[in-house]
């Protein structure tokens, strides 16, 4: 069974200024584990998509399914992380990454011991008694992430979790993801504006058109996980990424 499903989606946002038709319709469908980047123009409806999977919003037609139900409210079995990392600036490190087992009301003490597992996978173990405040931006993204994952969700769903962060850290932060995705097993979504993250992370990348967003193109990336940087230079990789940017090219998003 895919664990999501997107059947014809469309969303349209009704206002009095004007109603804005920002998605699809869309169709495509995610396997359980894999990890599939989104690439699209700005405002073709990306964060949209995600909102959606995740049951944050309510789609106008078609049907959203993950695991196999249809989307009809929040989704509890998933761990989202946004560009903008909603750290709670008045707990430490280690509070916030626990927030999500709090809600849940699960075993704190487990929770915790897995809380401390994640932190160090992620490389900020020695931070967790600190404050958010007390962290540089890339710092914080690796605990949002931590608590994306604390309660093993089958689903991660990214939302430009790197796009503040300067290229070096980025390249690390990519690294990073790999390996605690490699150790996870999670259905990821993706959604990012860098062709070379894209590429470098997933098992596939789909291509959006300018809004309202749909396919225009869905391509597999065959290299083995993990991967090393070094990938970038191979190839077939540029030969994946050329084809993505001839996509932004001939819409008129990337001139040059
Ligand atoms: N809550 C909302 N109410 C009305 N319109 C919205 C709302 N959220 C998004 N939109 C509109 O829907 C369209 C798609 O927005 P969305 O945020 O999904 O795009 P995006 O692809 O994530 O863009 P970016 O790459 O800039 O983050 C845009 O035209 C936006 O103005
Ligand atoms: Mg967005």
């Amino acid at each position: 069974m895919n664990a999501v499903v997107l059947s014809n989606v469309q969303k349209t946002y009704f206002a009095a200024q004007g109603d804005v038709d920002a998605l699809g319709p869309i169709s495509f469908a995610m396997a359980p584990g894999e990890t599939l980047a989104v690439v699209g123009p700005s405002g073709c409806g990306k964060s949209t998509l995600l909102r959606l999977i995740a049951g944050l919003d309510d789609y106008t037609s078609g049907e959203v399914t993950v695991s196999g139900r249809a989307v009809s409210q929040p989704i509890t079995d998933v761990g989202i992380v946004f560009q903008r990392d909603l750290l709670l600036d008045w707990r430490t490190v280690i509070d916030n990454v626990l927030l999500p087992a709090e809600l849940k009301k699960v075993d704190l003490a487990a929770a915790r011991r897995r809380a401390r597992e994640l932190l160090s996978q992620l490389g900020v173990a020695d931070f967790a008694d600190r404050f958010p405040w007390e962290l540089s931006g890339g710092m914080r993204q690796r605990v949002a992430i931590a608590r994306a994952l604390l309660c093993s969700p089958s689903m991660l769903l990214l939302d430009e979790p790197f796009s503040a962060l300067d290229a070096l850290t980025r390249d690390q932060m990519n690294v990073t993801l790999q390996q605690v995705q490699a150790s996870a097993h999670v259905t990821t979504l993706l959604i990012t504006h860098s062709i070379l993250e894209a590429v470098y992370l997933s098992d596939r990348v789909i291509v959006m058109s300018a809004r309202p967003g749909r396919v225009l193109d869905d391509i597999r990336v065959p290299f083995a996980q993990p991967r090393r940087l070094s990938l970038r230079e191979d190839p077939e990789f540029v030969d994946i990424t050329r084809r993505i940017r001839v996509h932004f090219e001939q819409a008129g998003v990337l001139v040059g």
